[in-house]
């Protein structure tokens, strides 16, 4: 698949069909997001690979845990989605009520996903540049995210669906006990990954245009191009 159309056609999977992934693709998706960039090329992410389905129902029971939290606050609106501008931002409106009601229901079969992918990262392979200032921290993840992108994208070239999720790392310690994660890790994300039930995908997705989320030279002045 040319990488512009699987960059812009690559929608959070939140429908998947019972059909098994073959690990032999999973390892083929993993093989090519290891080439990603990371601080100092020190490659501390870690992928938990999981598909054992006692295990599987034990994390998608500690992702509803904070799932459920969350859902109430967006249910209010303080909490929601971005739709990029076509049907206003942010809001309680119509749209991100769907968009909550298809996020609740991938929450609810998050089990039978034929494979959770747990991503981990060494802590002390981070340079988070950004420690010192007053505000929380953004950098660290950087390299961890950039693995994980090559992921989704690598899912979207084999035709599989994925759907990522940080809610776990909340859950983290259970994590660690459940999936026998050692000390100095940290869980960054969870992918779903399995065969998209096809008319429950979403095909063209909304997104804010160029103009809007880069500036020439200053803050503020669009980037025409
Ligand atoms: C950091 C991060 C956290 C996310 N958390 C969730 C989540 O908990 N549940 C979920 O279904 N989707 C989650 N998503 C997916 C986004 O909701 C999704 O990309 C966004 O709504 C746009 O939808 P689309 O990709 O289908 O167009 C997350 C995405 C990111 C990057």
């Amino acid at each position: 698949m040319e990488l512009y159309d699987a960059m812009r056609t690559n929608p959070s999977c939140r429908y998947f069909t019972d059909e098994p992934v073959d690990p032999a693709v999973i390892h083929r998706i993993l093989d090519h997001a290891r080439f990603a960039s990371s601080g100092g090329n020190r490659q501390g992410w870690r992928t938990l690979v999981v598909r054992d389905p006692d295990l599987k129902a034990a994390v998608a029971a500690l992702h509803r845990k904070q799932w459920d939290a969350y859902i109430g606050h967006a249910r209010e609106g303080v909490v929601g989605y971005n739709d990029g501008g076509v049907n206003g931002r942010m809001a309680a409106d119509d749209l991100a009520q769907r968009r909550l009601t298809r996020t609740d229901d991938f929450s609810a079969s998050l089990a039978s996903v034929p494979v959770l992918l747990v991503h981990c990262v060494d802590l002390a392979t981070l340079a988070v540049t950004d420690r010192e200032l007053d505000r929380q921290s953004i950098v660290g993840g950087g390299s961890l995210y950039t693995f994980v992108q090559n992921v989704l994208l690598g899912c979207r070239n084999e035709g599989l669906g994925s759907a990522l999720t940080t809610l776990l790392a909340a859950e983290e310690p259970a994590v660690a006990e459940l999936l026998g994660m050692p000390a100095g890790f940290a869980v960054g994300a969870l992918v779903a990954v399995g065969w998209p039930v096809p008319d429950k995908q979403y095909t063209k997705l909304s997104r804010c245009p160029v103009e809007e989320i880069a500036f020439a030279d200053r803050w503020g002045v669009p980037f025409t191009g």
